[in-house]
């Protein structure tokens, strides 16, 4: 987790827009989601069951798996999004890594919460403009998770190069960068 990575985080921010009223937002968004967000977690462990490439990944520790998500959801409307936040999201990346969990799969789960997560705000809130509000800070937050998980993915094919050729982490990314030059 370099102070580069959270540079990038900070700067992914300020890009998409993430201001303290999101961090308002989310915050008010915790009720919603100690109602709906079990119910949420449930739904994606049946599509991972459902799905052979993933079920042979959870079988055997479903319970132990949903009650971790279950928390991690917490976490996401306890208001702090800064260090902490993104070191917590780092290291869930180094965990699916070394698990084997294919980038792609965590992408699609990311994308039933943004479904799933939209619907329960409006089921709570209302279909209003707020609600709206809601649900976008939600997206913003889900994102920017999931762009930090996807700095630990990139982080560790770099790793896994340099210990297989002896190569440094910064020889393998200038080659990278010079693969790119035609
Ligand atoms: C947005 C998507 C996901 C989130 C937020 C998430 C969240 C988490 C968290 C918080 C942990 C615990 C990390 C720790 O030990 O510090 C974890 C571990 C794990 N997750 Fe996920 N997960 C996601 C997607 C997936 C998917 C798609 C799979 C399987 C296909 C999966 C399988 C696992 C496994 C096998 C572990 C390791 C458990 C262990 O170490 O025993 N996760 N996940």
């Amino acid at each position: 987790m370099s102070d580069e990575h959270f540079q990038v985080y900070n700067d992914m921010k300020e890009f998409i827009g993430f201001t303290a009223e999101d961090e308002v937002r989310l915050q008010a968004l915790g009720p919603v989601f100690a109602k709906h967000g079990p119910g949420i977690t449930d739904r994606f462990y049946d599509s991972l069951q459902a799905y052979p490439k993933t079920a042979k990944i959870v079988e055997g520790r479903v319970e132990a798996l949903k009650s971790t998500h279950k928390q991690w959801m917490t976490e996401l409307f306890a208001g702090e999004y800064g260090r902490p936040f993104f070191d917590r999201q780092y290291v869930i990346g180094q965990v699916h890594v070394v698990n084997n969990i294919n980038p792609e799969f965590v992408e699609a789960v990311t994308s039933t919460l943004r479904t799933f997560g939209r619907l329960a705000v409006f089921e709570e809130m209302g279909s209003n403009d707020d609600a709206g509000l809601h649900s976008d800070s939600l997206a913003k937050i889900l994102d920017l998770a999931l762009m930090t998980i996807n700095l630990a993915y990139a982080d560790e094919r770099i790793d896994r190069m340099s210990n297989v050729t002896g190569m440094s982490r910064r020889l393998i990314e200038n080659l990278i960068k010079r693969g790119a030059k035609k």
